[in-house]
């Protein structure tokens, strides 16, 4: 491994996001609008406690969930009626021998993995199993537009730009009982990181504001916390268009040079949360040490899943397997052309 040199100071690249500085919608709609439309919402101080909230709401209800998805979506308030269903190549849910077991009320929920819709097998589910509660959980999700009318839906925008914290529950169309957070968060502790992050744009405190952000995240808990002010006026005065035009562009220059290792197909149509590339397990480590020795903060999606590893040994797999590469808004044609070429001088 190369190890970069002190006279080539470079901004890092990815890794949490610093405070996003609002455009104000000039052209609309905001992300808040884009996302919620006309329907109910509910704004917790993260998804995992969105989603728990509304777990409660159905005490006798199964949960179905995929197996790849984040384990921090389980609350052992509920674990003990969460059930799995797998994943099939192409991140395609596969239903067929779960669906048997589902009754009226249960909870199905999908994810737009990636950042992609999920796709028409998931929305002709929806349309024909009403009698189910069916979520799609957008975490990593910026713009796949309208949820099916009987659909919930969860957002995680910190995932997505500079907002500290944040879990908006959007309700189906029509009437809904909507969960409410009802504490108030401590948006100190929620901010710090992003705003230290902010007030060092090269990067030079790299350290200090990483061991910040590593704490605010191990504190993220499963609570009845709102999210924070600041984080919800940020969503709603930002474009949905000012993110999604430069990480789909970002995202095509990836594609140009490594699309040979990537796990989306070309000409996506939204943005993704990243560059999603599979490589064997020691490639791929060699591949994150690399990068991040270069400031180049590539992420694991998901370095532990919510599924058993020995139920689920394809989407297990998948933990050692992929990677992402940060392709947000912040950046331009020259960090993704640095971090490809990057990238493909270690892989060929
Ligand atoms: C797909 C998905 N859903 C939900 C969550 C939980 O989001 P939060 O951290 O806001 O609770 C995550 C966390 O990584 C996730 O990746």
């Amino acid at each position: 491994m190369l190890v970069p040199s002190d006279a080539e100071p470079v901004a890092p690249v990815g890794g949490f996001f610093e405070r996003h500085d609002p455009d104000d919608a000039p052209g609309g709609p905001s992300v808040l609008e884009a996302w919620t439309g006309d329907r109910a919402w509910a704004a917790f101080v993260n998804a995992r406690s969105a989603f728990a909230a509304l777990v409660g709401t159905l005490p006798g209800a199964t949960i179905w969930l995929p197996a790849f998805v984040c384990g921090d979506l389980v609350d052992p308030s509920f674990a003990d009626r969460v059930r799995f269903y797998p994943v099939g190549e192409g991140f395609a849910p596969d239903l067929a021998g779960v669906e048997p077991g589902m009754v009226a009320g249960d909870l199905v929920l999908f994810v737009a993995w990636f950042g992609q819709p999920v796709g028409p097998g998931v929305q002709a589910f929806a349309r024909r199993r009403t009698d189910l509660h069916i979520v799609e959980d957008r975490a990593q999700a910026l713009a796949v537009g309208p949820a099916s009318d009987n659909g919930w839906t969860l957002y995680s925008p910190r995932k997505l730009l500079g907002v500290a914290d944040g879990g908006l529950l959007v309700a189906p169309a029509g009437p809904a009982t909507l969960p409410r957070p009802d504490t108030s968060p401590d948006s100190a502790a929620l901010w710090r990181a992003p705003l230290l992050r902010h007030d060092d744009p090269l990067g030079r405190n790299n350290a200090v504001w990483h061991i910040v952000n590593q704490g605010k995240e191990a504190a993220m808990a499963v609570t009845s916390e709102a999210m924070t002010e600041r984080s919800l006026a940020i969503l709603s005065r930002t474009s949905l268009s000012s993110l999604v035009g430069p990480r789909l562009a970002n995202w095509r220059l990836l594609d140009r040079a490594l699309h040979r290792w990537s796990v989306l197909p070309a000409n996506l149509a939204v943005p993704s949360l990243g560059y999603v590339l599979k490589l064997e397990p020691d490639a791929r480590d060699a591949v994150l040490t690399d990068l991040h020795a270069y400031r180049i903060f590539a992420a694991v999606h998901w370095p532990s899943i919510a599924g058993p590893a020995q139920d689920f040994p394809r989407e297990t797999q998948w933990t050692r397997e992929l990677i992402t590469l940060p392709c947000d808004h912040r950046y331009g044609e020259a960090d993704m052309v640095r971090m490809a070429r990057r990238v493909e001088a270690l892989l060929t």
